[in-house]
């Protein structure tokens, strides 16, 4: 298997309070790596950290390296636009712009450059199949995102960040509040965009993480207690807080 993003002693504070300390992982690529935890054991800061948004907060330190196809992408001098293209985020609420369907998905690839209605327009269809969107959606592209269901509009975010035509995706508690019927939309979903793409998912949802995810890394209270493959962890777990976390004891 080979590694799309290898974490190496990564620690993170904000201000002087340490939220990540020397974690070591990998993500294979065309595969979901799961992230778990209780809350605050620094899910979100790591996904962050892989397309640079923790950037965007002061007085934050951080150490180690991140590499991305062999490139760290902490360096100071590189490119974070292009990185953000290429490592696509999704987040725990939907935020749809207040515009029509195709809008959503047409903005940012304008943004970088395409201008080409035809070729808009394929890019529109492409991520909205990608998403197991296009069948509810197709016959009224022209209308507003706010009208669709928490679901579906958690699926245009995701057709939207596809539209980028990114190579990893992240993506922060994407059925966080979503009805059982949405979840497993978006569980399938991703099923079969990992044959293309690399997926982080984080997820304080335990059976989610047992059902979806390829890999598993389990952080409490910034400290990464135990990584290896979903399998192993779910039946055979090494540290005995694993088991404790895998089967409710707490979080
Ligand atoms: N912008 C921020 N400024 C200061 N502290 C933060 C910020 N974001 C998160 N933290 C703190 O970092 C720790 C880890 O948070 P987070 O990464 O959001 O964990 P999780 O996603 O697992 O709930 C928490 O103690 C949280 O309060
Ligand atoms: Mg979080």
């Amino acid at each position: 298997m080979a590694a799309k993003i290898v974490v190496k002693d990564l620690s993170f504070s904000y201000n002087h309070q340490r939220v990540l300390s020397a974690v070591n992982l990998m993500v294979e690529a065309d595969s979901i790596l799961g992230i778990m935890g209780p809350a605050k054991s620094g899910k979100t800061t790591l996904l962050r950290i892989f397309n640079r948004l923790c950037d965007l907060i002061p007085h934050v330190r951080i150490e180690g390296e991140v590499f991305l196809d062999g490139e760290n992408i902490l360096r100071p001098g590189l490119n974070v636009d292009r990185l953000r293209k290429r490592v696509g985020m999704v987040f725990d609420k939907p935020v749809p712009l207040p515009r029509s369907i195709f809008e959503n998905l047409a903005y940012g690839p304008r943004l970088h450059g395409i201008k080409d209605k035809k070729r808009l327009e394929e890019l529109v269809e492409r991520s909205l199949r990608l998403a197991q969107l296009w069948d509810e959606v197709k016959d009224r592209l022209n209308e507003s995102a706010m009208k669709l269901s928490g679901g579906q509009q958690q699926r245009l975010c995701i057709a939207r960040t596809l539209a980028m035509e990114p190579e990893v995706i992240l993506l922060d508690e994407p059925t966080y509040g979503l009805d059982p019927i949405s979840t497993l939309k978006i569980e399938q979903t991703l099923q079969s965009l990992k044959e293309s793409y690399t997926i982080v998912l984080v997820s304080n949802n335990t059976w989610q993480v047992a059902r979806t995810t390829d890999n598993v890394a389990f952080l409490l209270m910034g400290e990464l207690i135990e990584y290896g493959s979903t399998h192993e962890i779910f039946t055979v777990p090494k540290d005995k807080r694993t088991d404790d976390y895998i089967s409710g004891r707490f979080g």
